[in-house]
């Protein structure tokens, strides 16, 4: 089948956003084979605390915050094969180009919703994330729920 110029279909947002993630992908893996920095854990949980805490369930310390539908970091660093890819790019994923970015790769759009809270971390902040998803992955899992008083 040929096609001619001009003939091209409109990317679809899904097909746009995959290739974010893809591109976001590659930069992450060659960021990680070419820099030697590895990420701070505490610096990742003071991120967290701050910045991703309002829904993901972060830790213990907010086991009952978070939004409900969100995944908690504990699921995302311990369920998922490719915990690390996901959280070296998460930034690209959706929900959070709707409100986050990272400095140096890509901005904010300029069509934030009012109730959006805008967020800009320094690239530093995927290292100390991704560190964050290690140490947790390495914590055995808590009691069940119904062992808590
Ligand atoms: C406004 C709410 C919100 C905030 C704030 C937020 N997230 Fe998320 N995040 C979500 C939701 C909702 C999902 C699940 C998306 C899905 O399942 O499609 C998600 C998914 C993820 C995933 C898995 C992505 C994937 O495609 O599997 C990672 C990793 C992640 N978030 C990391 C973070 C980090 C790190 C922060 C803080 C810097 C953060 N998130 C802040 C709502 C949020």
């Amino acid at each position: 089948m040929s096609r001619e110029k001009g003939d091209r279909p409109p990317l679809c947002p899904g097909a746009r956003e995959q290739s974010a993630i893809a591109v976001a992908a590659g930069l992450a893996v060659f960021l990680a084979t070419t820099s030697a920095s590895a990420g701070e854990v505490a610096e990742g949980r003071r991120l967290a605390a701050q910045h991703c805490a309002r829904c993901h369930v972060v830790s213990e310390d907010n086991r009952y915050g978070g939004i409900g539908s969100t995944p908690s970091f504990r699921l995302l660093a311990k369920a998922f094969p490719d915990w690390r890819t996901r959280f070296e790019t998460f930034y690209a994923r959706r929900p959070h180009p709707a409100f986050l970015a990272i400095e140096g790769r890509g901005r904010l759009r300029a069509d934030l919703p009012a109730n959006a809270h805008p967020v800009v971390l320094p690239a530093s902040a995927i290292d100390d994330l991704v560190a964050l998803a290690e140490h947790i992955r390495a914590q055995p899992d808590p009691r069940p729920a119904s062992d808590v008083r």
